[in-house]
């Protein structure tokens, strides 16, 4: 049984078919990238899977469970936790601070100032074991606003990893970083995903990030499911290259 798993699912926005007939498989503790051109639809994808909007057609499941059309929070309460981003986070307090607010509302305490001792410290102990995870220890009491953009991203990470996901959703997660930023990511989405037996599902249309992290690469193109298998297999497919022959995409 597939820990994920999308069928014939299509998304319209008006005219536009932005996802014609998609099938995609996820298997529990794999590494999957959704690859494609600009305009492909990978982050609509990604959004029918978070619940951010429903698909046209189509179901989706989730450890054998629908949930076609959940919200977002009954998603997140099951597994499926996408990075927050960094507009969603509060740039103006400490990376401590931002994590207990999370751990806190992933515990459903953030509303009981009563808390008791045992549980304070149970949140601080997570907070500082989430801090070290993400090697953000030292950083801990720096406001997010005021760090590099890569470590920005990496609070991201953090934030999500608050929420106990299962599957972790990643859109683009070394968008805009250096390429030292982006060799520190890869590093530690890969401990992460050892560490913590995530399932990893990233969008991304870097194919050399792509090919340097995932197990296996799903290709969207035009909306269309395109083609599907090992970075070797990818690599080695004529559609695939075809398909980025004429695109500008990386
Ligand atoms: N909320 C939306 N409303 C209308 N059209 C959208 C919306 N989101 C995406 N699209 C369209 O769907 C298509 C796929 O977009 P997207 O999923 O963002 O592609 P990708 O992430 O692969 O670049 C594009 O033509 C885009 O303009
Ligand atoms: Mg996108």
């Amino acid at each position: 049984m597939s820990l994920l798993n999308v069928q014939n699912v299509s998304k319209k926005f008006g005219q536009l078919a932005a996802l014609s007939d998609i099938h995609l498989k996820v298997e529990q503790g794999e590494i999957r990238a959704l690859l494609g051109p600009n305009g492909a639809g990978k982050t609509t994808l990604f959004n029918l899977i978070s619940g951010m909007f429903a698909p046209t057609t189509g179901s989706i499941h989730f450890d054998a469970v629908e949930i076609t059309r959940q919200s977002v929070e009954q998603r997140v309460r099951t597994g499926i936790v996408r990075t927050f981003q960094i507009t969603e986070i509060f740039k103006e307090l400490s990376v401590y601070e931002n994590l207990r607010i999370a751990v806190e509302a992933d515990s459903g305490i953030s509303l009981r100032p009563w808390l008791s001792a045992a549980r304070k410290h149970a949140v601080r102990r997570r907070v500082e074991e989430l801090l070290d995870a993400t090697h953000l220890s030292g950083k801990a009491y720096r406001e997010v606003g005021e760090l590099a953009h890569g470590d920005q991203r990496v609070v991201e990470v953090a934030m999500a990893l608050a929420m106990s996901p299962r599957l972790l959703l990643l859109d683009e997660p070394t968008a805009g970083m250096s390429d030292h930023e982006t060799e520190h990511m890869v590093q530690l989405l890969r401990q992460l995903h050892q560490e913590f037996d995530l399932t990893i599902l990233f969008v991304e249309h870097d194919m050399h990030l792509v090919f340097n992290l995932a197990e296996r690469i799903t290709i969207l193109d035009n909306g269309r499911w395109l083609a599907e298998g090992t970075p070797q297999e990818i690599a080695a497919d004529e559609r695939v290259q075809a398909a980025y022959l004429g695109s500008n995409a990386a």
